[in-house]
């Protein structure tokens, strides 16, 4: 769980500087592609490289699709190019270009009876929240327009306004801005609750609280997988009223407790043996987030446990989803920040937290999962 030191041993940078040399040289390049035993390597590494090249069009081929609801509409059953083409009030000879483009991508194919999805699209058009999440990436794209400036800071970035309440209880004062954001969120948990129950034993939890909840989707999850424990749900005030009709509707409502709140200015409820922050610490500052792991430490008893849920950066060993895009969003977003494992257990383990463990995620690019535990 370490992270990289920022000074320490390297290579021996006069290896390093011939190797670069030559692997950059065009002479090289052209031999390698030619030599039976480094060709396929080549042709690999060429056509990574072109992946890198071309992701933006990748993404908006996507974004297109997904806009037009074509993995949707899809689901029934093959349809022809013509009548997609009508539906998407595009010309044929450039809707033919889409769908041709979704093939090489792996989302659909083509054949006598005109385009249907494959598996990868079957599940783009299933996982719940993707298509939105697809959808809401325009903002973070028209962020990323200037890339230079919005790595410098220079970039007044939509997305802070996207996320309201990370910036206070703001959102206390719009129900409205409040729910569209709670959907997008409750939409895409399913997936992150499945892989954080898979890891967490609920042997000896009498009380779960989850502090930053949103409209109680994960609460349900842990319900719905233990009959015993009593529930408590903690949001700021605009946000849980959602969590009523959802107990309600998986009769879960008397194991319920609800209290608005924020864990900025109030003390956390005690009670809960186990506490969950699922998705909550990457939207804020380290200050905020040590704070927040003092309050949560005072609210457990001894022997209590708490649980971190999101999505992480790889430390030592960056990574696609946590390092070249969580990290970006973060940063559009401007108040938090994408942490390490590494990290969360150094705050985890200022607050007083022991026995602090990362579990094998099952899909780092949906969550990973920290556990610590308040000494008895
Ligand atoms: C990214 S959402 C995650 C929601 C939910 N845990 C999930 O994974 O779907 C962050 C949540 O933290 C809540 N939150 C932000 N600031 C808060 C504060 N000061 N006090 C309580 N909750 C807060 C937001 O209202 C929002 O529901």
């Amino acid at each position: 769980m370490s992270d990289l030191p920022l000074t320490g041993p390297v290579a021996k940078p006069r290896r390093v500087g011939w190797r670069n040399r030559l692997l950059s040289s065009p002479k090289f390049q052209d031999w390698a592609a030619r030599f039976p035993l480094t060709r396929g390597i080549v042709r690999r590494e060429g056509e990574a490289m072109f992946d890198l090249v071309a992701g933006f069009c990748h993404s908006q081929i996507l974004q297109a699709l997904v806009s037009l609801d074509i993995p949707q509409k899809l689901l029934a059953g093959p349809m022809s190019l013509a009548a997609l083409a009508h539906m998407a009030q595009i010309p044929p000879e450039r809707m033919r270009i889409l769908l041709n483009a979704g093939v090489a991508l792996g989302l659909l194919k083509s054949g006598r009876r005109g385009y249907a999805l494959t598996r990868r699209g079957s599940a783009l058009a299933g996982v719940p929240g993707l298509a939105d999440m697809i959808r809401h990436h325009d903002v973070l794209y028209r962020d990323l327009a200037d890339p230079v400036a919005f790595f410098r800071g220079e970039t007044e970035t939509e997305l802070a306004g996207f996320w309201p309440y990370v910036f206070g209880a703001g959102a206390a004062e719009d129900p409205q801005t409040a729910e569209r954001y709670s959907l997008l969120m409750a939409d895409s948990q399913r997936m992150v609750a499945e892989d954080t129950l898979d890891l967490v034993s609920l042997r000896g939890v009498s009380h779960w609280m989850d502090v930053g909840g949103g409209t109680g989707a994960f609460l349900a999850a842990v319900a719905t997988r233990a009959p015993t424990p009593d529930l408590t749900l903690f949001d700021l005030p605009a946000v849980v009223p959602g969590a009523t009709a959802r107990f309600a509707s998986i009769g879960a409502t008397d194991r319920l407790r609800i209290v608005p709140g924020s864990f900025r200015d109030d003390a956390l409820p005690t009670g809960a043996n186990m506490i969950s922050l699922v998705r909550v610490l990457y939207d804020h500052s380290d200050e905020t987030v040590q704070a927040l792991l003092t309050s949560v430490y005072a609210a457990l008893p001894p022997g209590g446990r708490v649980i971190i849920s999101e999505p992480m950066t790889g430390g030592a060993r960056p990574e696609r989803a946590g390092d070249a895009y969580f990290a970006l969003y973060c940063l559009a977003m401007r108040t938090g920040r994408a942490r390490s494992a590494g990290e969360i257990a150094s705050l985890l383990a200022g607050a007083g937290f022991t026995a602090i463990s990362a579990p094998r995620s099952r899909r780092p690019f949906v969550t990973t999962t920290i556990e610590g535990v308040k000494p008895a």
